[in-house]
């Protein structure tokens, strides 16, 4: 059963399940753990925070006051009905996640016309630049050379700069990959996406270049692979499989070999194919050994290759990536997926949203106009309590309802939302 007690009232044994902070300093610090010392309570408090969820199925359980407050907290709960069909009206402020939707002016108002198109340009430049950059080090790596990842860093520096004025400009050109640049420039988005969830994740700034060149380098170990592998549109035999799964492991030990590689990228390159279900490789480590950053990167790394072009596969719109990877149980951390779907402004397909005229709505795609406004389809009426007439409704398009809120489903009474979603999905819609 998970508590919620303050950090003063926390004692040595307990298993913390997640805290109300954005991640600690360390980018090793593992998101879930047992505090075995001392000093991680007092790391805990002097990073200021005051709430944490202890998880006493796994740890120490709350001495007996506490669980009394936690039941008188929950006693304090409106009742949710745990019918789809009748739901309770929330007041919107206690929304899990307040919404506010990214409309395309809004997203530019700090860059006119120009500013825009100059940031376009500094883009373009940069990954051109990281590419050629990218390419030559890989080459380096297949003729068994040391790397000099020191080359990379102020192109890292550059993509890190691009992102913070508007992480779509660099997201949206490096999304365009020919088959031959995929390698390179999937480098180059890995490092871009990294950087950007690091920044949603308020990792320290100062920790920022390490991850952006742990991007840039993940698959360096590719270079071991023949090319008749890497680019095979069919299924792979046994062999085959095997010499692909071998990368990160090659990767390793040529970054190991180089000189002044930061442990972010090692970690990153010897740990991004690993899962939070243990089935990973090559360690199939199990979700308490893979860290932050290791989780970061699965799902960088991921996203980019289902949203490319690739040989083997058409590529996924954003939402429907996103969608994909919070079906995939075990493979991916889940709450910082969902930090990831912040980071790129994007709602996945599936997710339960309130809409302004208090009516409960299901994504359903993107907008034509902007991929970061969904179109969703209406099914309940908040204030009559019962199901309506689908209607779906494109919020990218003006004078029309908004997404007030992104909804967790158990708050609202649906207990099976997969087997839920998947029929109002399937729903048909009068035109
Ligand atoms: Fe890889
Ligand atoms: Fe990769």
């Amino acid at each position: 059963m998970l508590h919620k007690i303050r950090t003063s009232e926390l004692e040595l044994g307990m298993f913390v399940h997640s805290m109300d902070a954005s991640w600690l300093e360390n980018p090793f610090w593992r998101p879930r753990f047992v505090l075995r010392e001392t000093e991680q309570i007092e790391r805990l408090v002097s990073n200021g925070i005051t709430w944490v969820t202890i998880d006493d199925t796994k740890g120490k359980s709350p001495q007996k006051p506490l669980e009394q407050e936690a039941a008188s907290v929950k006693a304090t709960e409106p009742e949710r009905s745990q019918k789809p069909a009748t739901v309770s009206k929330r007041s919107a402020g206690t929304a899990l996640r307040s919404y506010v939707p990214p409309t395309e002016e809004q997203r530019f108002t700090r860059l006119s016309p120009r500013e825009r198109a100059a940031e376009v340009r500094k883009a373009s430049g940069a990954i051109k630049r990281s590419r050629t950059a990218v390419m030559n080090l890989f080459e380096d790596a297949r003729l068994g050379n040391a790397v000099k990842s020191k080359k990379l860093a102020p192109l890292v520096e550059q993509i890190s700069n691009s992102v913070s004025v508007d992480p779509t400009i660099i997201l949206n050109i490096a999304r365009l990959k020919t088959k031959d640049e995929y390698t390179y420039l999937h480098s180059v988005a890995v490092s871009a996406l990294m950087i950007n969830l690091a920044r949603k994740m308020r990792l320290p700034e100062a920790q920022i270049k390490d991850i952006g060149m742990a991007g840039m380098l993940h698959d360096v170990g590719k270079m071991a692979i023949p090319d008749n592998i890497l680019s095979k549109p069919g299924k792979l035999d046994d062999n085959e499989w095997e010499t692909v799964r071998n990368h990160p492991q090659r990767g390793h030990e040529i970054l190991s070999a180089s000189e002044g590689v930061c442990d972010i990228a090692l970690e990153v390159c010897l740990r991004h194919h690993e899962k939070m279900d243990g089935t990973g490789y090559p360690g199939k480590l199990p979700a308490d050994d893979l860290s932050i950053i290791t989780r970061m990167s699965s799902i960088c790394d991921v996203y980019d290759a289902i949203t490319s072009q690739r040989p083997y596969n058409t590529p996924l719109s954003a939402s429907q990536a996103l969608a994909k990877m919070q079906s995939w149980s075990g493979h991916f951390d889940q709450l910082i997926l969902r930090d990831f779907a912040d980071s790129l402004g994007v709602v996945p397909i599936g997710t339960l949203v309130r809409l302004s005229h208090d009516e409960l709505a299901i994504v359903i795609g993107e907008s034509p106009s902007n991929y970061a406004a969904p179109v969703v389809r209406t099914f309940q009426a908040l204030d009559k309590d019962h199901a309506i007439t689908p209607q779906d409704i494109d919020t990218g398009s003006k004078n029309t309802r908004k997404i007030l809120a992104i909804e967790e489903p158990e708050d609202w009474g649906f207990t099976d939302w997969p087997v839920f979603s998947a029929e109002l999905l399937a729903a048909k819609v009068p035109d």
